[in-house]
Protein backbone atom coordinates (compact mmCIF):
# COMPACT_ATOMS: atom_id res chain seq x y z
CA UNK A 1 0.00 0.00 0.00
CA UNK A 2 1.53 3.48 -1.30
CA UNK A 3 1.68 5.65 1.69
CA UNK A 4 1.20 10.21 1.60
CA UNK A 5 4.03 12.50 2.18
CA UNK A 6 1.95 13.08 5.36
CA UNK A 7 2.50 9.45 6.39
CA UNK A 8 6.33 10.10 6.67
CA UNK A 9 8.12 11.80 9.27
CA UNK A 10 9.60 15.34 9.48
CA UNK A 11 11.61 16.99 8.63
CA UNK A 12 14.16 14.82 6.50
CA UNK A 13 17.53 15.81 6.29
CA UNK A 14 20.42 15.54 3.60
CA UNK A 15 24.56 16.81 3.48
CA UNK A 16 23.08 20.31 3.80
CA UNK A 17 19.25 20.71 2.82
CA UNK A 18 16.18 20.37 5.12
CA UNK A 19 13.29 19.08 3.11
CA UNK A 20 9.41 19.75 5.17
CA UNK A 21 6.24 20.21 4.34
CA UNK A 22 5.20 23.77 4.29
CA UNK A 23 3.63 26.71 6.15
CA UNK A 24 2.05 29.64 5.55
CA UNK A 25 5.00 31.62 6.81
CA UNK A 26 7.30 30.01 3.83
CA UNK A 27 4.54 31.58 1.13
CA UNK A 28 6.54 35.13 0.62
CA UNK A 29 9.51 33.44 0.00
CA UNK A 30 8.20 31.11 -2.35
CA UNK A 31 6.41 33.35 -4.27
CA UNK A 32 9.19 35.60 -4.10
CA UNK A 33 11.26 32.92 -6.45
CA UNK A 34 8.52 31.68 -7.90
CA UNK A 35 7.28 34.82 -9.30
CA UNK A 36 10.93 35.86 -10.89
CA UNK A 37 10.19 35.70 -15.03
CA UNK A 38 13.24 33.95 -15.13
CA UNK A 39 11.89 30.97 -13.28
CA UNK A 40 8.38 30.52 -14.15
CA UNK A 41 9.32 30.43 -17.99
CA UNK A 42 10.05 26.53 -17.39
CA UNK A 43 6.78 26.58 -14.87
CA UNK A 44 3.34 25.08 -15.48
CA UNK A 45 1.74 28.48 -13.72
CA UNK A 46 3.32 31.89 -13.15
CA UNK A 47 3.13 32.10 -9.22
CA UNK A 48 0.98 35.75 -8.77
CA UNK A 49 0.04 35.66 -4.99
CA UNK A 50 -0.05 34.09 -1.95
CA UNK A 51 -3.35 32.87 -2.00
CA UNK A 52 -3.27 31.37 -5.68
CA UNK A 53 -0.18 28.99 -4.50
CA UNK A 54 -1.64 28.30 -0.64
CA UNK A 55 -3.67 25.45 -2.36
CA UNK A 56 -0.95 23.83 -3.59
CA UNK A 57 1.58 24.43 -1.28
CA UNK A 58 -0.67 24.22 1.63
CA UNK A 59 -3.76 21.87 0.68
CA UNK A 60 -2.45 19.38 -1.66
CA UNK A 61 0.22 17.32 0.37
CA UNK A 62 2.49 17.54 -2.34
CA UNK A 63 4.88 20.18 -1.88
CA UNK A 64 7.65 20.63 0.41
CA UNK A 65 10.53 23.36 0.91
CA UNK A 66 13.86 23.08 0.59
CA UNK A 67 15.68 24.86 3.85
CA UNK A 68 19.30 25.45 4.07
CA UNK A 69 20.54 27.13 7.52
CA UNK A 70 16.17 27.98 8.34
CA UNK A 71 15.95 30.03 5.08
CA UNK A 72 14.24 28.85 2.18
CA UNK A 73 16.11 28.33 -0.97
CA UNK A 74 13.47 26.14 -3.13
CA UNK A 75 10.99 23.62 -3.20
CA UNK A 76 10.23 20.39 -4.56
CA UNK A 77 6.69 18.68 -5.56
CA UNK A 78 5.74 14.96 -5.30
CA UNK A 79 2.64 13.62 -6.62
CA UNK A 80 1.48 9.96 -6.15
CA UNK A 81 -0.72 8.61 -8.88
CA UNK A 82 -1.88 5.86 -11.03
CA UNK A 83 0.53 3.72 -13.33
CA UNK A 84 -1.29 2.83 -16.92
CA UNK A 85 -2.62 -0.85 -16.73
CA UNK A 86 -5.44 -2.37 -18.87
CA UNK A 87 -8.72 -2.38 -17.28
CA UNK A 88 -8.54 -5.89 -15.39
CA UNK A 89 -5.64 -4.66 -13.84
CA UNK A 90 -6.23 -1.15 -13.09
CA UNK A 91 -6.46 -1.84 -9.47
CA UNK A 92 -2.69 -3.42 -9.21
CA UNK A 93 -2.04 -0.16 -10.95
CA UNK A 94 -3.02 2.13 -8.79
CA UNK A 95 -0.75 4.75 -6.61
CA UNK A 96 2.15 3.42 -8.20
CA UNK A 97 3.81 5.87 -9.34
CA UNK A 98 5.30 9.38 -8.41
CA UNK A 99 5.79 12.56 -10.68
CA UNK A 100 8.50 14.94 -9.04
CA UNK A 101 9.03 18.34 -9.54
CA UNK A 102 11.60 21.06 -8.59
CA UNK A 103 12.36 24.79 -8.03
CA UNK A 104 15.79 26.77 -6.70
CA UNK A 105 15.53 30.23 -6.33
CA UNK A 106 17.86 31.89 -8.23
CA UNK A 107 20.14 34.02 -5.52
CA UNK A 108 20.60 30.00 -4.45
CA UNK A 109 21.17 28.25 -7.59
CA UNK A 110 24.46 26.50 -9.21
CA UNK A 111 25.33 25.48 -6.00
CA UNK A 112 23.99 21.56 -6.41
CA UNK A 113 20.98 22.17 -4.06
CA UNK A 114 19.09 20.68 -6.88
CA UNK A 115 20.36 17.78 -6.80
CA UNK A 116 20.88 17.17 -3.39
CA UNK A 117 17.15 17.67 -3.11
CA UNK A 118 15.64 15.38 -5.94
CA UNK A 119 18.22 12.49 -4.65
CA UNK A 120 16.11 13.10 -1.46
CA UNK A 121 13.21 13.55 -3.40
CA UNK A 122 13.46 10.07 -5.19
CA UNK A 123 14.81 8.48 -2.09
CA UNK A 124 11.22 9.90 -0.05
CA UNK A 125 9.34 8.48 -3.39
CA UNK A 126 10.47 4.82 -3.15
CA UNK A 127 10.31 4.86 0.58
CA UNK A 128 6.58 5.79 -0.12
CA UNK A 129 6.35 2.44 -2.15
CA UNK A 130 5.93 3.53 -5.02
CA UNK A 131 7.40 1.88 -8.13
CA UNK A 132 8.28 4.26 -10.77
CA UNK A 133 9.67 7.98 -10.66
CA UNK A 134 8.95 10.23 -13.64
CA UNK A 135 9.59 14.04 -14.06
CA UNK A 136 9.02 16.17 -17.42
CA UNK A 137 10.21 19.32 -18.44
CA UNK A 138 10.51 21.54 -21.60
CA UNK A 139 13.55 20.16 -23.80
CA UNK A 140 15.53 23.24 -23.73
CA UNK A 141 15.47 22.98 -19.94
CA UNK A 142 18.93 22.21 -20.03
CA UNK A 143 19.52 22.62 -16.58
CA UNK A 144 16.71 20.71 -15.28
CA UNK A 145 17.41 17.76 -17.41
CA UNK A 146 21.20 18.09 -15.92
CA UNK A 147 19.61 17.73 -12.29
CA UNK A 148 17.30 14.72 -13.49
CA UNK A 149 20.46 13.16 -15.07
CA UNK A 150 22.69 13.93 -12.33
CA UNK A 151 20.22 12.41 -10.10
CA UNK A 152 20.37 8.75 -12.22
CA UNK A 153 16.66 9.36 -13.88
CA UNK A 154 16.68 7.87 -17.63
CA UNK A 155 15.07 9.85 -20.21
CA UNK A 156 12.62 7.81 -21.53
CA UNK A 157 10.60 10.06 -24.04
CA UNK A 158 11.00 13.18 -26.58
CA UNK A 159 8.01 14.28 -27.58
CA UNK A 160 8.10 16.91 -30.86
CA UNK A 161 6.57 20.26 -30.17
CA UNK A 162 3.77 19.00 -27.84
CA UNK A 163 4.22 21.43 -25.12
CA UNK A 164 2.63 24.97 -25.42
CA UNK A 165 4.31 27.55 -24.10
CA UNK A 166 2.95 30.47 -22.47
CA UNK A 167 4.71 32.67 -25.28
CA UNK A 168 1.89 30.48 -27.85
CA UNK A 169 5.28 28.33 -28.78
CA UNK A 170 4.96 24.86 -29.41
CA UNK A 171 8.23 23.34 -27.61
CA UNK A 172 9.79 19.52 -27.56
CA UNK A 173 9.27 18.29 -24.25
CA UNK A 174 10.73 15.37 -22.52
CA UNK A 175 9.86 12.29 -20.17
CA UNK A 176 12.87 11.43 -17.32
CA UNK A 177 11.62 8.02 -14.86
CA UNK A 178 13.59 5.57 -13.07
CA UNK A 179 12.07 2.79 -10.90
CA UNK A 180 12.49 1.64 -7.55
CA UNK A 181 14.39 -1.55 -8.33
CA UNK A 182 17.18 0.51 -10.44
CA UNK A 183 17.31 2.76 -7.83
CA UNK A 184 18.49 0.54 -5.36
CA UNK A 185 21.27 0.06 -8.44
CA UNK A 186 21.59 4.01 -9.17
CA UNK A 187 21.63 5.17 -5.48
CA UNK A 188 24.95 3.88 -4.44
CA UNK A 189 26.65 3.51 -7.74
CA UNK A 190 26.50 7.20 -7.90
CA UNK A 191 27.83 7.32 -4.53
CA UNK A 192 30.84 6.14 -5.32
CA UNK A 193 31.41 8.00 -8.82
CA UNK A 194 31.29 11.12 -6.88
CA UNK A 195 33.65 9.85 -3.42
CA UNK A 196 30.79 10.14 -1.16
CA UNK A 197 31.25 8.40 1.79
CA UNK A 198 29.75 5.23 2.54
CA UNK A 199 29.10 6.16 6.19
CA UNK A 200 27.11 9.28 4.70
CA UNK A 201 23.21 7.90 5.66
CA UNK A 202 21.81 9.83 2.48
CA UNK A 203 19.97 6.94 0.45
CA UNK A 204 19.14 4.17 2.96
CA UNK A 205 17.46 4.06 6.17
CA UNK A 206 18.74 1.85 8.82
CA UNK A 207 22.16 2.07 7.68
CA UNK A 208 21.94 -0.77 5.03
CA UNK A 209 23.51 1.81 2.81
CA UNK A 210 26.84 0.68 4.37
CA UNK A 211 26.40 -2.85 3.53
CA UNK A 212 25.44 -2.18 0.21
CA UNK A 213 27.93 0.11 -0.05
CA UNK A 214 30.68 -2.21 0.82
CA UNK A 215 29.91 -4.68 -1.31
CA UNK A 216 29.33 -2.39 -4.39
CA UNK A 217 32.83 -1.17 -4.11
CA UNK A 218 34.31 -4.37 -3.44
CA UNK A 219 32.55 -6.53 -5.93
CA UNK A 220 33.98 -3.43 -8.56
CA UNK A 221 37.27 -3.08 -7.08
CA UNK A 222 37.73 -7.29 -7.59
CA UNK A 223 36.35 -6.99 -11.28
CA UNK A 224 39.02 -4.60 -11.97
CA UNK A 225 41.31 -6.77 -10.51
CA UNK A 226 40.48 -10.08 -11.78
CA UNK A 227 40.49 -8.05 -15.66
CA UNK A 228 44.29 -7.34 -15.10
CA UNK A 229 45.60 -10.14 -13.15
CA UNK A 230 43.60 -12.79 -14.32
CA UNK A 231 43.53 -14.21 -10.45
CA UNK A 232 41.24 -15.94 -8.85
CA UNK A 233 38.96 -13.70 -7.06
CA UNK A 234 36.34 -14.55 -3.97
CA UNK A 235 34.50 -11.95 -2.23
CA UNK A 236 32.99 -12.72 1.14
CA UNK A 237 30.38 -11.09 1.90
CA UNK A 238 27.26 -11.26 3.78
CA UNK A 239 24.47 -9.78 1.06
CA UNK A 240 24.66 -9.59 -3.40
CA UNK A 241 24.10 -6.92 -4.67
CA UNK A 242 21.69 -6.82 -7.73
CA UNK A 243 23.14 -8.57 -10.82
CA UNK A 244 22.63 -5.50 -13.25
CA UNK A 245 25.36 -4.13 -10.61
CA UNK A 246 28.20 -6.01 -11.82
CA UNK A 247 29.84 -4.50 -15.20
CA UNK A 248 29.06 -7.29 -17.89
CA UNK A 249 32.95 -7.00 -19.15
CA UNK A 250 34.26 -7.93 -15.98
CA UNK A 251 34.92 -11.64 -15.45
CA UNK A 252 36.77 -14.34 -17.81
CA UNK A 253 34.74 -15.39 -20.47
CA UNK A 254 32.57 -12.63 -19.65
CA UNK A 255 31.03 -13.55 -16.67
CA UNK A 256 30.55 -10.84 -14.01
CA UNK A 257 32.01 -11.46 -10.38
CA UNK A 258 29.79 -11.09 -7.55
CA UNK A 259 29.94 -11.69 -4.09
CA UNK A 260 30.38 -15.22 -2.86
CA UNK A 261 31.14 -16.84 -6.22
CA UNK A 262 34.78 -17.51 -7.38
CA UNK A 263 35.55 -17.29 -10.81
CA UNK A 264 38.94 -19.51 -12.38
CA UNK A 265 41.91 -18.42 -13.22
CA UNK A 266 43.16 -19.21 -17.11
CA UNK A 267 45.03 -22.19 -16.19
CA UNK A 268 42.42 -23.77 -13.97
CA UNK A 269 39.67 -23.62 -16.19
CA UNK A 270 42.23 -25.23 -19.25
CA UNK A 271 43.01 -27.93 -17.09
CA UNK A 272 39.57 -28.58 -16.55
CA UNK A 273 38.68 -29.58 -19.81
CA UNK A 274 38.46 -32.96 -20.16
CA UNK A 275 40.77 -34.54 -23.37
CA UNK A 276 43.20 -31.59 -24.06
CA UNK A 277 47.03 -31.45 -24.11
CA UNK A 278 48.39 -29.79 -20.74
C1 LIG B 1 16.47 23.63 -12.53
C2 LIG B 1 16.91 24.20 -11.20
C3 LIG B 1 16.02 23.67 -10.09
C4 LIG B 1 18.39 23.75 -10.94
O1 LIG B 1 18.74 24.22 -9.63
P1 LIG B 1 20.26 24.32 -9.15
O2 LIG B 1 20.26 24.18 -7.67
O3 LIG B 1 20.87 25.51 -9.72
O4 LIG B 1 20.89 23.03 -9.82
P2 LIG B 1 22.27 22.38 -9.38
O5 LIG B 1 23.14 23.41 -8.75
O6 LIG B 1 21.95 21.15 -8.59
O7 LIG B 1 22.92 22.03 -10.77
C5 LIG B 1 22.52 20.96 -11.57
C6 LIG B 1 23.36 20.94 -12.81
O8 LIG B 1 22.98 21.99 -13.68
C7 LIG B 1 24.11 22.79 -13.97
N1 LIG B 1 23.69 24.17 -14.04
C8 LIG B 1 23.24 24.96 -13.04
N2 LIG B 1 22.93 26.18 -13.52
C9 LIG B 1 23.23 26.17 -14.83
C10 LIG B 1 23.14 27.10 -15.90
N3 LIG B 1 22.66 28.33 -15.69
N4 LIG B 1 23.52 26.73 -17.13
C11 LIG B 1 24.00 25.49 -17.37
N5 LIG B 1 24.08 24.53 -16.41
C12 LIG B 1 23.73 24.88 -15.17
C13 LIG B 1 25.03 22.59 -12.81
O9 LIG B 1 26.35 22.96 -13.16
C14 LIG B 1 24.84 21.13 -12.53
O10 LIG B 1 25.52 20.30 -13.43
P3 LIG B 1 27.06 19.87 -13.19
O11 LIG B 1 27.14 19.45 -11.76
O12 LIG B 1 27.28 18.81 -14.17
O13 LIG B 1 27.88 21.09 -13.43
C15 LIG B 1 16.87 25.74 -11.21
O14 LIG B 1 17.66 26.20 -12.27
C16 LIG B 1 15.48 26.30 -11.35
O15 LIG B 1 14.75 26.39 -10.38
N6 LIG B 1 15.12 26.65 -12.59
C17 LIG B 1 13.79 27.25 -12.84
C18 LIG B 1 12.63 26.32 -12.55
C19 LIG B 1 12.75 25.03 -13.28
O16 LIG B 1 13.25 24.96 -14.40
N7 LIG B 1 12.26 23.97 -12.64
C20 LIG B 1 12.20 22.68 -13.26
C21 LIG B 1 11.02 22.61 -14.16
S1 LIG B 1 11.05 21.09 -15.07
Amino acid sequence: MTRGLSDLTWPRRTERLLLRPPQRADLPAVLAYRSDPEVARWLTAVATEEEEISGRFLVSGTALVVERDREVVGDVMLQVGDGWAQREVADRARRTQAELGWVVAPAHQGQGYAVEAVRELVTIAFALGVRRVEAGSFAENVVSRRVMEKVGLRQEGHFVRESLHRDGTWRDGVTYALLADEWDVVGPTHLISQGCSAEHPRRRPHGQHKVLLHEVAATLQANVRHRLTHEPVHLVTGQRPPDDLVPPVAGQRGRPVRPGHELPTRRASSRSRPGERK
